[in-house]
Order: C-alpha cells, then structure tokens, then sequence
C-alpha cells in the first residue's frame, strides 16, 4: 500500500490544526513538514516549533523535508521538537555525519534528490538512510507541474538494490499517482490535490487500494 504524505504547505496557515486534522482524520499515514531557509530554495517556511506542537496535538509520524543550506545547524532543534523522519537534500554535499546524528536520537533518515540531480548520488547512502525522496518537481513551492523525467530515477534507485522507502514530492495527483507506485515509489507527498480535495477520505482510500 502507498504511503500518503499530505504537505501541510499547502494547508491554510491560519487553520493549520483544522487542516492537519482533517487530513489525520481522513487516513493519511504521514504529515509532510516542509522547511525552507530562503537560500537552498526561495522561500521561507516552518520551524521547529511547528514540528513541536504537530508533536504534541497530534500522534502521526512527521516526516521533516529540510531545504536548507546548512541543515546541520538546526538538526537538534527538529529531532526535540518530534521529528519522526528528517530528510535532507544530496545537493549540500557529503551527509555521513547529519545522517549518525538522526540515527542516534532514534529518527529515520532520508535524502532527497532535485530533478536534475542523478540517481548515483544516492549510491554512497543506500545502506545508511531509511527513505530516499525523489524531487518531481524543483522544490520551494507547492502547485506545480509533476516532472515525469524524474520517473525513471525512481526505477534507477530500485534498480540500485535500493528496499527502504522510496518517496516523490511534488505534482502529485490521483491520476499520475499509478505511473509513480509501479516504478517502485512507496511514499508520495501531496499538497495541493489533497488539501483543494472536498473527499480527502474517499481519495486517500482510493490511493490505497492502488
Ligand atoms: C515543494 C515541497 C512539496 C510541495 C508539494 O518544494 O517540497 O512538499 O509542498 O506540493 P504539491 O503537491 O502542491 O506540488
Ligand atoms: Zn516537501
């Protein structure tokens, strides 16, 4: 069964609990936390406090999405507050350290990938981290076009030997939802068709079924 992350980026920030619970409440298996430091991407968004009190008003895993040049810094912060996977971008260079420090406070680890990065740059990692998210879209806004090139990394990252969790993040609909989970995908994020979607619960359980 394929995992559904909604991405609360694209909840309303002003009834963020109204939203998440909603999407709890319709079977999601994950919340998707977006953070974004307005220089690995442009744009701005959510802290470790937000994470914290996700933690403490509702029980469901959080996977934590760190566009940030320098994750590192603020990794402590998001593993306290409740961060039950924390995934970090390849593009920022060699990540065997942040990944033993999520693992020693008892997180699961995850590496992202931009469209444009190739699969190879998960090779080194393929033991070492629980999930590997692959980017359909360019990350830093909700609501764009899904990148079907990126497709074929996916079948690339299996191909690899690859068995923990892989995930796609970004253009994500019902319908090109199929063509994802049987390349390999397990996990897959969505923002804005979930959260514009009147019956989160009869898509979430169709998704499901897929
Ligand atoms: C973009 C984020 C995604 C985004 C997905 O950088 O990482 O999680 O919110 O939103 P949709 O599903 O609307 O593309
Ligand atoms: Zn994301």
């Amino acid at each position: 069964m394929v995992k559904i992350a909604p991405s609360i980026l694209a909840a309303d920030p002003i009834n963020l609990e109204r939203d998440v619970r909603r999407a709890v409440e319709a079977g999601c298996d994950w919340i998707h936390v977006d953070v974004m430091d307005a220089h690995f991407v442009p744009n701005l968004a959510y802290s470790p406090d937000t994470v914290r009190r996700l933690r403490a008003v509702f029980g469901i895993p959080l996977d934590v999405h760190l566009m940030m040049d320098n994750p590192e810094e603020l990794l402590e912060a998001f593993l306290d507050a409740g961060a039950s996977n924390i995934t970090v971008h390849a593009e920022i260079g060699d990540m065997s350290g942040i990944l033993k420090r999520i693992h020693k406070a008892g997180a699961s680890a995850g590496i992202a990938l931009k469209p444009a990065t190739p699969a190879e740059a998960v090779k080194p990692y393929l033991e070492k981290a629980e999930l590997i998210l692959a980017m359909t879209v360019e990350p830093g806004f909700g609501g764009q076009k899904l990148d079907e090139h990126v497709i074929r990394k996916i079948g690339e990252i299996r191909k690899m030997g690859y068995r923990g969790e892989i995930e796609a993040d970004g253009g994500i609909r019902e319908d090109n939802l199929q063509m994802l989970t049987e390349n390999g995908l397990t996990a897959a994020v969505m923002g804005t068709a979930l959260f514009r979607n009147e019956d989160m619960k009869a898509a979430i359980e169709r998704m499901h079924r897929l």
